[in-house]
């Protein structure tokens, strides 16, 4: 059912010792111009090896090739154009979707192999930032393409549970914080104590010594430093549940800085040990300069360990626990020389895994043109902003469709759907505005547009005569080759957004599936009582499974109503 392989196949039968099926894959396109059929083989590389005018072979092969699944070839200046049977090459795309359902397009590129994927990774005791939310939706769409290509992903929320800024929130606890507050409204009052912290440290620096003696404290395993940790942790904990638990996404590892604690001083043996440390200004770091980059710091004068140490004991710890064969991490661009120092410190290190890890960047969230970022003491929680998302769903729903049953649960589906659609339909590179408004939109490039395309597409499957999905004849119109060709692009948009690790690709497709689905419906009567009655409806069919499975890919839920 791969037609591409198959014409390339074709034409390998003529041109043995010549050219093999592989060059021939390689070689082929699509044409630009539906004019010129489904599929070109371009002749000049066997014009170079046969000494001849490409026009003169892509003619002579193309009187020679035909096949069942071929309507005809036609020479077109230099190039070889295969044009697909729309009878028969609908017919069995339209059957196999039918049949395989939802798992149409799953793919074995990663033939069982695990991916480890760091995404989400907010910060203990601080808000969940815009900055989390695209990590996490793009983390998220990125571990199920990756299951989608065969590979077993392993999703870990790496958490910012470690570091001097505890120290700070210790003694801002002990000065001003009150139990009841922070157990009311945790992330609010850690935060809110976190700036008053550094408001009254302006005035009294000796907060800052103060704060630098708890988190020794707490290094040492101090019990009193030790819980107040472990319950801020917690209380955040809860309030990040509540966000996952709101766009349904889950983790395999919560292992975050802190548990790494106790790997650190093998790290740093390990590189003294391979003759990678210098010391700088009292610091520890492993210089870089050959590869024209700042150093990356390892520890501090005072023997405390970074951030990058940190990543590092993870890299090695995940490589030895997971034996991953790939490992992302979806992180803010801005993070982009970090990633960089750590790779190429592991590389020193001996470790070739390293070339397999890889760093996911994406671009800011913006307001109005402006970055969007957590203002002293005047914080958004993201999960009023999530709320507020399904409750304008949930009014637009009551304008369009009053009666609809469960309207909650499709108001959180399309609520949930349009802040996921909105962030990854453009590049992910890019910056993205955040408009509650025009997510929501019934029309253009939103997550509802796909829903409301599919549920439109349910419904008359719901008036169809029959249950019985398989197609009697192929569709040979223009309306139904459009997406019959739509259709079979599936397994290559996998492909493509896996290997770029850009779920928009994706995104992308569903809208455009989306598109000439509505274009279809408004041509073409579907229920009409004739022979491709069955056919039509199979094809609606396909379309609904695809559009399912696209949204699943991307963490989108396409109710059946809507
Ligand atoms: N907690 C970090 C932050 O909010 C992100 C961590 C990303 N993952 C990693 N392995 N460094 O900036």
């Amino acid at each position: 059912m791969n037609y591409h392989q198959a014409f390339a196949e074709e034409l390998a039968a003529h041109l043995k010792g010549i050219l093999d099926v592989h060059e021939i894959a390689s070689l082929l396109e699509e044409p630009k111009y539906i004019t010129h059929g489904d599929l070109a083989f371009p002749c000049f590389t066997l014009a170079k090896k046969l000494k001849k005018a490409p026009q003169q072979i892509a003619k002579d092969l193309s009187e020679k090739i035909a096949a069942p699944f071929l309507e005809k070839t036609m020479a077109e200046g230099p190039y070889v154009n295969g044009f697909l049977n729309k009878e028969i090459v609908s017919k069995q795309v339209i059957e196999r979707i039918n049949k395989e359902q939802e798992s149409y397009s799953s793919l074995s590129l990663g033939n069982g192999k695990t991916i480890t994927l760091d995404f989400s990774s907010p910060n203990i005791a601080k808000p969940f930032s815009m900055g989390h939310l695209r990590s996490t939706v793009i983390g998220n769409a990125l571990a199920n393409i990756s299951e989608k290509c065969g590979y077993k992903a392993v999703r870990i929320n790496h958490l910012g549970d470690w570091g001097t800024q505890f120290g700070k929130l210790i003694t801002a606890y002990k000065h001003w914080g009150a139990e009841e507050k922070v157990r009311e409204n945790p992330i609010k009052e850690l935060f809110h104590l976190y700036v008053t912290f550094h408001e009254e440290a302006e005035k009294h620096p000796h907060l800052e010594d103060e704060a630098r003696s708890w988190f020794k404290q707490l290094e040492f395993g101090n019990k009193e430093a030790s819980q107040l940790w472990k319950w801020f942790r917690e209380e955040s904990l809860k309030e990040f549940a509540k966000i996952y638990d709101l766009l349904d996404i889950t983790f395999d590892s919560y292992d975050g800085e802190a548990f790494y604690n106790d790997k650190m001083d093998a790290i740093v043996q390990e590189l003294e040990d391979k003759e990678l440390l210098t010391l700088s200004e009292g610091a520890e770091v492993v210089d870089l300069a050959d590869a024209n980059m700042p150093p990356c710091l390892i520890k501090k004068k005072d023997g405390a360990t970074l951030y990058a140490t940190r990543d590092l004991a993870a890299a090695i710890y995940r490589s030895k626990t997971y034996h991953f064969e790939k490992s992302f991490y979806i992180v803010g661009q801005e993070q982009r020389l970090h990633f960089e120092q750590l790779f190429l410190v592991l590389q020193k290190m001996g470790y070739d895994w390293a070339a397999e890890l890889k760093h996911v960047p994406f671009g800011f969230i913006l307001k109005d043109g402006k970055k969007m970022s957590t203002r002293k003491g005047k914080v958004v929680l993201l999960e009023d902003v999530i709320k507020e998302a399904i409750d304008l769903a949930y009014k637009n729903i009551e304008a369009k469709n009053p009666a609809l049953e469960n309207k909650e649960d499709v108001a959180k589906m399309v609520g949930v759907g349009a802040i996921i659609f909105h962030d990854v339909k453009n590049e992910r590179q890019n910056n993205i505005e955040f408009n509650l408004e025009t997510m929501l939109k019934f029309e253009g490039s939103t997550g509802l547009y796909v829903q409301y395309t599919h549920a439109r597409a349910c419904s008359i499957l719901r008036k169809a005569p029959s249950e019985n999905s398989l197609p009697d004849t192929g569709l040979a119109d223009s309306h139904s080759w459009e997406i019959v060709k739509t259709l079979m692009d599936f397994p290559k948009i996998i492909e493509k957004s896996f290997h770029q690790a850009e779920p928009s690709v994706i995104a992308k497709y569903v809208l455009k599936l989306s598109q000439e689905f509505n274009k279809y419906y408004s041509h073409v009567k579907v229920l009409t009582d004739d022979t491709e009655q069955s056919s039509r409806l199979a094809l609606v069919k396909s379309v609904t499974i695809v559009l399912e499975e696209g949204l699943r890919l991307l963490g989108i839920k396409a109710p059946k109503k809507l």
